[in-house]
């Protein structure tokens, strides 16, 4: 049987990355904001409607360029742990502290009630993540973050297309980020971005993210790192971009299948949407682990690797208690099945026979938070 994977890479067609190929073995400009690397940036505020924006090497580097943008490093920051490692990851680098805040069990985003709760004198910044490309409930988190003056960074890295109320999803918080890695629906091979409200806060990105030199890259004013995103990324990204549009349609329509085959399933229930998503992945919470642990074994038989994305919830890796019991149990029973741009509607309809059969054999137990 064809083995199908959580998700395989979008590779555009070979001759249209060859053409831009050759105009960088013409130029001989491979790095150091090319032209490749002002085009897609330019094409990228085309696409978001957002005016400030910087690319870089990937979404980790854009997590930690936002702490040292709004001066957060060392500081506490009230974050999710039902997310990829890296959102924790940085800010462990940067030395701030992550405070876990549990996420709500529908929508699988950090829940702006526990967020409130876990406020001291000592917080500095929220770190919330888009979980899926769902939209965080944005205005709840600004008006805590407003009373409490507090900074906001959204990461956003599985978000890239995603609107919420008509604007890109990147228009909110004080810093927003994304990741163009090679798993995410739009993707450079490795890349990122940060979006700002202000040109200041993009001019200081820039720095930080070129060595700490001036706009002309001559003269070192500051401390900074090498974050750059390299013109063999950005051409890619440029081509990309263009597929994005039907890209979407397509998983959405994979997603809506998705949907309709497990929908007599009693055993499986999904994320609740808050808007728009771009559809590049597609969770599925099991009633129990046990029922989780079956699955995956059975698909396993069948040459289907889904991932548990995400597991475990980060409280169990860089903290001493598990206060966020929601975001545990969900991360004990959630799995990612496939979803990519190559999937067919027949490898949906193998997927969930499996999925649907080996439910049926579970035994129901569970379960602390509803399904
Ligand atoms: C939620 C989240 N944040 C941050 C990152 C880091 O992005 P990158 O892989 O581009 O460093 C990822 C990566 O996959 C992610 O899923």
């Amino acid at each position: 049987m064809k083995p199908l994977y959580v998700t395989k890479t979008f590779l555009p067609p070979f001759e249209e990355y060859c053409e831009l190929l050759r105009q960088i073995w013409d130029t001989h400009l491979v790095t150091n904001d090319g032209p490749f690397y002002q085009e897609f940036e330019k094409k990228l505020k085309e696409y978001t409607k957002l005016g400030h924006l910087a690319c870089v090497g990937n979404g980790t580097l854009a997590l930690q360029i936002a702490l040292h943008a709004l001066e957060i490093v060392g500081k506490d920051v009230i974050t999710t742990p039902f997310t990829h490692v890296s959102t924790s990851n940085c800010l462990i680098w940067e030395r701030c502290h992550p405070v876990y805040a549990d996420i709500d069990p529908g929508t699988l985003n950090i829940d702006p009630v526990q967020i409130e709760a876990k406020i001291t004198p000592r917080t500095a910044a929220i770190l919330a993540v888009h979980v899926y490309g769902n939209p965080c409930d944005v205005d709840a988190i600004a008006d805590i973050a407003a009373r409490h003056r507090l900074k906001v960074v959204y990461d956003g890295a599985h978000a890239f297309g995603v609107l919420c109320k008509g604007r890109s999803i990147f228009g909110y918080g004080d810093l927003s980020m994304t990741s163009f890695n090679a798993t995410k629906g739009l993707h450079t091979v490795e890349g990122g971005a940060l979006f700002a409200k202000d040109a200041e806060t993009i001019r200081q990105v820039r720095k930080l993210a070129y060595f700490g030199m001036d706009e002309r890259k001559q003269i070192v004013q500051q401390w900074g790192m090498n974050a750059k995103m390299i013109e063999f990324c950005a051409a890619l990204g440029i081509i990309n971009l263009r597929y994005l549009p039907a890209s979407i349609q397509r998983r959405k329509a994979l997603y809506e299948r998705y949907l309709s085959l497990l929908a007599q399933n009693e055993k499986v229930r999904f994320q609740k949407l808050t808007g728009d998503i771009n559809y590049s992945y597609m969770p599925v919470i099991f009633e129990s682990r046990e029922c989780k642990r079956h699955v995956l074994k059975e698909l396993a038989k069948d040459s289907i690797y889904p991932r548990e994305y995400f597991y475990p919830s980060l409280e169990a890796v860089f903290s001493d208690r598990i206060e966020c019991e929601v975001a545990s149990d969900i991360a004990d029973r959630i799995l990612c099945l496939p979803m990519s741009d190559y999937l067919s509607m027949e490898d949906v309809e193998r997927v969930c026979a499996n999925v649907n059969e080996t439910c049926g054999k579970c035994e129901g137990v569970h379960t602390a938070h509803g399904l």
